[in-house]
């Protein structure tokens, strides 16, 4: 079986390239390495002994993708990483994101409905559910409007895609990441953030290693028990492989609707502090922290109902915090001693 994999050298992309190469898949990679690197490819091939197929294509060039779907007629299924993700960024800039996350993906159902590519996987993401009104989260909860035009796209995405499963042979599962981790525990291939992280995990890792002077924990005053705000935090090896067992679901006809929504995340919730926490007695460090104000956006707390992916996908998040920080850590100290 082909699988295109749209951003397969992105940080989840290049995670699940691994999963699939290793579940049996010919892994067929597009990327325009806008925030990824062609050195990423190696530490694939490093783990899996298996080069993919990769081809520099920037989605948003319609005739280009055009002409790559001419060329690869056999693609059994896509899985659609490629996209922008920083919240702040999508506030300066909502034309680049509605350009870069909507019409990349109109261009893609294009050339699904046009060569009949009936399974697609999409990366949606809890962002969607906004501030819940009840936790755990399931996936019947309301999407709230969103809060920023990154949140905008993932919503508008699940949209597109529905409206063209109704009118088509296509089938989709969306699935809702909450927050992703870690790095793949050879600590060959991890998360590259450019410029200064905006989120926790390689913030804290960038500090301890000695990139940044301090973490800012941002408001300690949430109605929580520590008063520090709560995350649902996977390990990206765990959402990589939820991915493989979407696509298989699909393959195999086992999806009960054509489109479906899964929630993929470990169903606990941790909060700023316990991370910390976890980090200093995985990494033996400790770590410099002061509580700053609330960053404007954030929800006090956001963790998922797992049930619907355990029962139907036959998938539970196999590996706890701590294995997901100690991987972060790892790969922290191999990017800044062997690939910078
Ligand atoms: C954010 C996005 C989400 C996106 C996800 C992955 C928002 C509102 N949400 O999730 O849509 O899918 O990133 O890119 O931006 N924190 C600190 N100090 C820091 C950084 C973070 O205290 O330097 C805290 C935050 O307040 C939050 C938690 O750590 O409570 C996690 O933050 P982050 O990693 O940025 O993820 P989210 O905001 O949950």
């Amino acid at each position: 079986m082909k699988i295109l994999v749209t951003g397969g050298l992105g940080y989840i992309g290049s995670h699940t390239v691994v999963a699939l190469q290793q579940a049996g898949f010919e892994v067929l990679i597009v990327d325009n390495m806008s925030n990824s690197s062609i050195d990423v490819l190696e530490g694939i091939v490093k783990i899996t002994g298996v080069s993919p197929q990769f081809k520099y294509l920037d989605l948003r060039d319609k005739n280009e993708v055009h002409q790559y779907f001419k060329d690869h007629k056999d693609i059994d299924g896509i899985i659609h990483f490629a996209a922008s993700k920083a919240v702040g960024e999508s506030v300066e800039n909502p034309l680049l994101y509605y350009e870069n996350n909507l019409n990349t993906l109109v261009y893609l159902l294009q050339e699904c409905n046009q060569h009949h590519i009936q399974n697609l996987i999409f990366s949606s993401s809890c962002t969607v559910y906004g501030e819940p009104d009840s936790l755990p989260i399931t996936e019947s909860a309301p999407v709230k409007e969103a809060n920023s035009p990154y949140g905008n796209t993932k919503q508008i995405s699940e949209e597109i895609i529905f409206d063209t499963t109704k009118i088509s042979d296509l089938t989709a599962i969306a699935l809702r990441y909450f927050n992703p981790i870690g790095a793949h525990e050879s600590a060959e291939i991890g998360e590259l953030p450019l410029g200064v992280p905006q989120n926790l995990v390689p913030f804290i890792t960038q500090t301890a290693i000695g990139l940044r002077e301090q973490l800012s924990v941002f408001g300690n005053d949430y109605p929580t028990e520590d008063g520090s705000c709560i995350r649902d935090y996977i390990h990206v090896m765990d959402l990589a492989e939820a991915h493989v067992v979407a696509l298989q679901r699909l393959l195999e006809k086992n999806n009960l609707t054509a489109f479906e929504v899964f929630n993929v995340g470990t169903g606990k919730g941790s909060s700023v502090f316990e991370v910390i926490q976890a980090f200093e007695k995985v990494s033996g460090t400790s770590l410099n922290y002061k509580v700053v104000d609330r960053r404007p956006g954030d929800v006090n707390a956001v963790y998922a109902d797992t049930a619907k992916a355990n029962k139907e996908l036959g998938w539970k998040a196999q590996r706890d915090l701590e294995e997901a920080l100690r991987s972060a850590w790892k790969w922290e100290q191999e990017v800044r001693n062997n690939k910078i």
